[in-house]
């Protein structure tokens, strides 16, 4: 091991220790923060299921209520690892009648048991090529209407991500990112911390060359840019919306 790689060994060691004692005295001093709970089912199972503190729970309302705004036929979730946007969209394309493609290089069949789930285990920009073919077998048109993107986080890898799977994107379609504010240390809506780590704005970063525009990711904003309509909030490591509306 290098004397470097020890080094951030340490530092990461000493900053899940702070994220921990933090989370605790939070939990200590104001109790467990109850978050709102709808008296819509599904959206109440979603919201259940962010009290949970995970990477993505603060966002997890926003990602159900953008499948119902937007009435997709077609969503493509690319990263699906446990399952936490996951669990969303399987209960939000139940309301919507709309088809739901999982993409992941790990396997995560089990993942859902929803038997319209359709989950392909491969590299998302090899797939990428392949996604016609995949789609007329299906007899679906190969048009995405929401692409939900949640993978490697890494600049080159969300550059590659944009130029294979946005030529799929209907008129009228919404992107949304996860991971647009990734730092070593992220905060929730709730106070609490999480462990995070620096990807040097990879993903911000391919926004921002795709649009045309620098974004400051630490705070929350909207802006209408080159036919986009872009929604950030920057807590929970960061949660984009890309809304097309036209020229
Ligand atoms: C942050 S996790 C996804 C979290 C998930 N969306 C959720 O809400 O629980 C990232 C996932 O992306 C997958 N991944 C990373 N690089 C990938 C690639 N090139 N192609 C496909 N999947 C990839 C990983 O296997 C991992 O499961």
């Amino acid at each position: 091991m290098t004397y470097k790689r020890f080094k951030r060994g340490v530092k990461r060691r000493v900053i899940n220790q702070a994220v921990n004692v933090r989370n605790f005295f939070l939990d200590l001093l104001r109790g467990k923060q109850k978050k709102y709970i709808s008296e819509f089912g599904p959206l109440a199972e979603v919201q259940k299921r962010g009290e949970l503190r995970t990477d993505i729970c603060d966002h997890l309302p926003t990602l159900f209520a953008q499948v119902l705004a937007s009435r997709p036929k077609l969503i493509v979730e690319l990263g699906v690892r446990g399952g936490e946007s996951t669990f969303v969209f399987e209960r939000a394309a139940q309301i919507t009648n709309s088809s739901l493609l999982s993409v992941d290089m790990n396997d995560c069949r089990d993942v859902s048991n929803w038997s319209r789930w359709n989950f392909v285990q491969s590299d998302d920009i090899k797939f990428a090529k392949e996604f016609p073919e995949y789609a007329a077998g299906k007899g679906w048109e190969a048009q995405i209407d929401l692409l939900f993107i949640d993978t490697s986080h890494e600049y080159n890898h969300t550059v590659a991500e944009i130029n294979a799977w946005f030529p799929y994107l209907s008129s009228n379609a919404t992107v949304i990112f996860h991971d647009t504010n990734l730092r070593e240390l992220y905060k929730r809506r709730d106070g609490s911390w999480g462990l995070g780590w620096d990807n040097e704005r990879g993903v911000i970063r391919a926004i921002e060359e795709y649009v045309g525009k620098k974004f400051q990711e630490n705070k929350n904003f909207v802006e209408v840019v080159n036919g986009w309509v872009i929604q950030h909030e920057p807590v929970c490591q960061g949660f984009t919306i890309l809304k097309k509306y036209g020229n």
